[in-house]
């Protein structure tokens, strides 16, 4: 793996970064000892500008049944062994700690796609004993999940996030590769039917495929009650196609959608979420539809409210989607089981997300992409 530092060129006092550390980032600070971190011993995974990361996102596999230009390679990529996987018994503890130890307070279940982990349920319906109250998503591109909503919702998950870039055959085929549109439809239907709800649906646009069915994916989505979200297009796919000028922007989204509907911001406090929130209504009417996000991290990035810690489907704290640098937890998790060893597990992470770099590098105000590299994994082998 790549350990490569990027310097992010970030200056002293980034306009709306939190706190005053200035330097290199991703690992490069130096670590105070435990006891002189703020309120460390025991603190949560508290980072260096003063963030406190309290939304873990978990990947379960890096495996995937559809290949989107986004992310994947046509060939696919080379699937980790089933014994570098976090086992069922090993999640259950890193949660576990991330919980009762380190401050979290949502979780959410990513991949590749998780539900072509076998043993998910078993997963879901342990993690929900343990914390009857924990906030339990997962993100999903819905292919199978016809099959497997109710079960889901059985063991005990809150709520689903499910990936749909477009309602048209020819442009699900064209950006997934996989003919699976009608499954994912399916699957979405059952998971509302199984109370799995709100549901979020996720999509990316792609020029030239699925920009044009922007507002008609809007459309279907109030009508069902699903809170639609863009998310931009980061540079994190596989094939390393990403550029800036071939992407489309968040202030795009807003035009597109425009001539559709009436976007206005929604009242309601952020609060660290990654999308901006609109209030949606028919041009001239004063009915209220529903809310439609938009996630720009490339060109309003939002790393100075960042509230997310992620592991790696083999174990490892990423601080960030795009940090080039990787913490491994599952090496301390296999050399024992007893509290003093949670004890180093704890650390490790809590040193992993000290690290955090203060912002990814991408469209931050004053800064170009020059020092921005792109990370050597996938979004699939990440996790979203
Ligand atoms: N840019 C933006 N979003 C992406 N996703 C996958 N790859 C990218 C990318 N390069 C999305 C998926 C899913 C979410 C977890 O991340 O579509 O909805
Ligand atoms: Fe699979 Fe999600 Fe990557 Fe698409 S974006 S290939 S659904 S992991």
């Amino acid at each position: 793996m790549n350990t490569e530092r990027v310097s992010l060129g970030m200056p002293a006092a980034a306009p709306g970064a939190p706190g005053t550390v200035g330097g290199p980032a991703d690992g490069a600070a130096p670590r105070p000892g435990a006891a002189s971190r703020p309120g460390a011993p025991g603190s949560g995974l508290v980072d260096q500008f003063g963030r406190v990361a309290t939304d873990m996102r978990l990947s379960l596999t890096d495996k995937c049944n559809l290949r989107c230009s986004y992310c994947m390679p046509a060939e696919g990529l080379a699937w980790l062994a089933k014994a570098k996987l976090l086992t069922a018994a090993e999640i259950v503890r890193l949660v576990g700690l991330g919980v009762d130890r380190l401050g979290v307070r949502e979780l959410r279940l990513t991949g590749g796609e998780p539900l072509v982990r076998a043993d998910l349920v078993e997963i879901i319906a342990a993690l929900r004993r343990n914390h009857p109250s924990l906030p339990i998503s997962l993100t999903t591109n819905g292919v199978g999940l016809a099959g497997k909503a109710q079960a889901l919702a059985d063991a005990g998950l809150s709520r689903l996030n499910v990936s749909m870039d477009t309602l048209h055959h020819d442009a699900f085929l064209q950006l997934t590769r996989r003919p699976f549109l009608d499954q994912v439809l399916a699957g979405i239907e059952a998971a509302d039917a199984a109370g799995l709800r709100p549901i979020k649906v996720n999509a990316v646009l792609l020029r030239g495929v699925n920009e044009g069915h922007a507002a008609e994916l809007l459309g279907w989505c109030l009508e069902r009650g699903y809170e639609l979200r863009f998310i931009e297009q980061m540079p994190l796919d596989a094939d390393h196609g990403w550029t800036r000028d071939g992407m489309i922007t968040a202030a795009e989204i807003r035009e597109l959608l425009a001539a559709s509907f009436e976007l206005v911001p929604d009242p309601r406090a952020r609060d660290g979420a990654p999308a901006e929130r609109f209030e949606v209504r028919r041009h001239g009417s004063p009915t209220l539809l529903g809310t439609v996000g938009i996630i720009a991290s490339v060109t309003e990035p939002f790393c100075a409210d960042c509230r997310r810690t992620r592991i790696t489907a083999e174990g490892k704290v990423m601080s960030c989607l795009f940090s080039r640098t990787e913490v491994d937890l599952l090496a301390l998790l296999r050399a024992g089981s007893s509290p003093a060893d949670d004890d180093a597990v704890a650390e490790r992470w809590q040193d992993a997300m000290w690290a955090k770099p203060r912002a990814h590098g991408m469209g931050h105000p004053g800064l170009g992409d020059a020092d921005f590299v792109q990370p050597d994994r996938s979004m699939s082998a990440i996790g979203g």
